[in-house]
């Protein structure tokens, strides 16, 4: 039996940032796409210009992550518009910053909502229809933050490090399938993504731009490996430091890069 629904790349976070650049970069490469984040009206002004850029279809949903209910809601809007997922781009997500101690909790549960409970579940939701797909495609944005645990950014680092684990363990379990599954893990880049956070703390090294970022993670993507790739020579040092140092130096040296990013910004 044929599947009459029609194949899209759904971009979460497409109403700014890496997830605007992930989507422009889709469209051009003629994937039809559907486009979530809160910003109605950013979605709206992007999908126009895709369409008349590209001549492809774009649906906008627009869906708070923060709510636990979106991933099924957005799985069942798909549904009822006759569009099946042949590629999923898990962008949305923000980051809190500051000592644990002082964060507040509502925000706390917001982030983990958005950046852990979202793109599991859509991605669990989806992925029947990402397997059954000729060349699918699964990306997370996870971050260099997920390499080790970060004071200063404890919840933030915690959840990327949870979402780098899962795309590692989905990519096994895939494996031998036309899925590919990546999740990408870039350094500080220059989107809303501080102003959002409301701070500096996570500008820790050289900050790069959304079109590197995009274009590197693409060529990445665009060829068979591993399930984690980090971003940039200095990140990907950064990173191998992480991992064989003993954790209480990376422990010290994280909150000490935090601290002075942070009280950059405040001088
Ligand atoms: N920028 C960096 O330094 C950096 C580095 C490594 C990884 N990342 C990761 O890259 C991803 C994209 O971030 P960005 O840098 O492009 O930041 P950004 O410009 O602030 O974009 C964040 C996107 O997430 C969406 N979003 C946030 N909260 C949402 C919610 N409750 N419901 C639905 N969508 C929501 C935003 O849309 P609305 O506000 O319209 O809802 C926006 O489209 C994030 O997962 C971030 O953790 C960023």
């Amino acid at each position: 039996m044929t599947d009459e629904r029609r194949a899209v790349t759904v971009v979460t976070g497409a109403s700014s940032g890496l997830g605007r650049g992930f989507a422009e970069r889709f469209a051009a490469r003629r994937h039809d796409l559907v486009l979530v984040a809160r910003r109605a009206e950013r979605l709206e002004e992007l999908a126009a210009r895709l369409r008349a850029a590209h001549g492809v279809a774009v649906d906008v949903i627009p869906a708070d992550l923060a709510d636990t209910a979106a991933p099924a809601r957005i799985a069942q809007e798909l549904a009822d518009r006759g569009l099946r997922a042949a590629g999923l781009i898990n962008c949305a997500g923000f980051g809190t910053a500051g000592a644990f101690t002082a964060e507040d909790p509502d925000r706390i549960a917001q982030e983990i909502a958005v950046d852990v409970t979202a793109p599991t579940l859509l991605t669990r939701l989806l992925l029947p229809d990402l397997l059954a797909a000729p060349h699918g495609v699964l990306l997370m944005v996870s971050s260099t933050a997920s390499h080790q645990p970060i004071p200063n950014l404890a919840v933030y680092a915690a959840c990327k490090a949870f979402l780098t684990s899962l795309t590692a363990a989905i990519w096994q379990e895939t494996r031998g399938s036309a899925l590919r599954v990546l999740a990408v893990c870039p350094g500080p880049t220059a989107t809303e993504f501080f102003a959002a956070a409301g701070s500096t703390q996570f500008a820790v090294g050289r900050i790069a731009t959304t079109d590197e970022v995009v274009a590197a993670t693409l060529r990445v993507l665009d060829r068979p490996g591993g399930p984690v790739v980090t971003l940039g020579w200095g990140n990907r040092i950064q990173s191998l430091g992480a991992k064989f140092a003993p954790r209480r130096m990376t422990l010290r040296v994280g909150q000490r890069a935090t601290e002075r990013a942070g009280s950059r910004a405040a001088s």
